[in-house]
């Protein structure tokens, strides 16, 4: 199979999957009840469709609560992870597709959930909600969600933020004026948007660790990067000396038909 143009795809997480896959936060229990709530899917014995998969931090989750998750996902590197933790919770199924969610190598009305954990914006807006339509069944839904640094709650997250859109080109985030949640819901005639608050006790250096694995560091040269992580220990330290951080999070959802 020739795997160039899915390649290029993954390349991004690919190059930070370790760090991705050591320090992302999974998603609060709330997410998956609302999830539930606002598509009127039972995930107990669902099939979803998790594009954008990644290490699996949502298909296992999904798993975990006897969904039947396929995953799709370009990053080689990512997807590798995701299978190495795929044992057989609940007796669930999971099947682990290479490739692009514009483009699903499935067949039509498949699947009950289609979810994008903070991956949509990664896709074709349109051509991407086209192919979910097209394999869900008629009762299913769209899951869009972002696990998001709540820096309007803490001024030293405020600082920490500001401080990377000082200091990484490509950041994207909520010191940048412009910035906001990717636009999913302007897909869908009907969607359920909602906010869920939760707070992530962490370690610095894992906090650091979970900073190396986002796209805009990945973008920088090692030596950057290290410069960028070293002054972010520095302040944080500085803050925090006992070396623990209380992270308001906030995860935004929306549930489209
Ligand atoms: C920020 S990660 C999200 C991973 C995981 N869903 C989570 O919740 O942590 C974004 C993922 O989208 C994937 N991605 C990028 N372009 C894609 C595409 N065209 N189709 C499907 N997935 C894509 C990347 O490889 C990466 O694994």
């Amino acid at each position: 199979m020739n795997t160039g143009p899915i390649k290029d795809l993954g390349r991004t997480f690919d190059l930070v999957a370790d760090a991705y896959d050591a320090a992302r936060p999974g998603y609060p229990d709330e997410v998956y009840r609302a999830l539930s709530e606002l598509s009127g899917v039972e995930l107990d014995g669902a099939t979803t469709v998790d594009v954008g998969a990644g290490t699996g931090i949502m298909t296992h989750a999904l798993r975990a609560r006897g969904s039947h998750v396929i995953a799709v996902d370009p990053g080689e590197a990512m997807l590798a992870r995701l299978v190495s933790k795929a044992g057989r919770p609940n007796g669930t199924r999971v099947s682990a597709l290479l490739a692009d969610g514009n483009a699903l190598p499935l067949a039509d009305e498949v699947a009950d959930l289609v979810t994008y954990a903070q991956s949509w914006h990664w896709l074709d807006p349109v051509a991407s909600i086209a192919e979910a339509r097209r394999v869900l069944r008629p009762k299913g839904a769209i899951v869009g969600c972002w696990n998001l640094n709540h820096a309007a709650q803490a001024d030293w997250l405020a600082a920490y933020e500001a401080r990377l859109a000082e200091e990484v080109p490509a950041y994207w985030g909520p010191a940048v004026e412009q910035w906001s949640v990717p636009p999913i819901a302007a897909a869908f005639e009907v969607i359920e948007e909602r906010w869920i608050p939760w707070t992530r006790l962490i370690g610095i250096d894992d906090f650091l660790l979970d900073l190396r694995s986002h796209s805009y560091m990945a973008a920088l040269s090692a030596e950057r990067a290290d410069e960028v992580v070293e002054r972010q220990r520095v302040a944080l330290r500085a803050e925090f000396p006992e070396g623990v951080l209380s992270v308001p999070m906030r995860v935004y959802l929306a549930v489209g038909r």
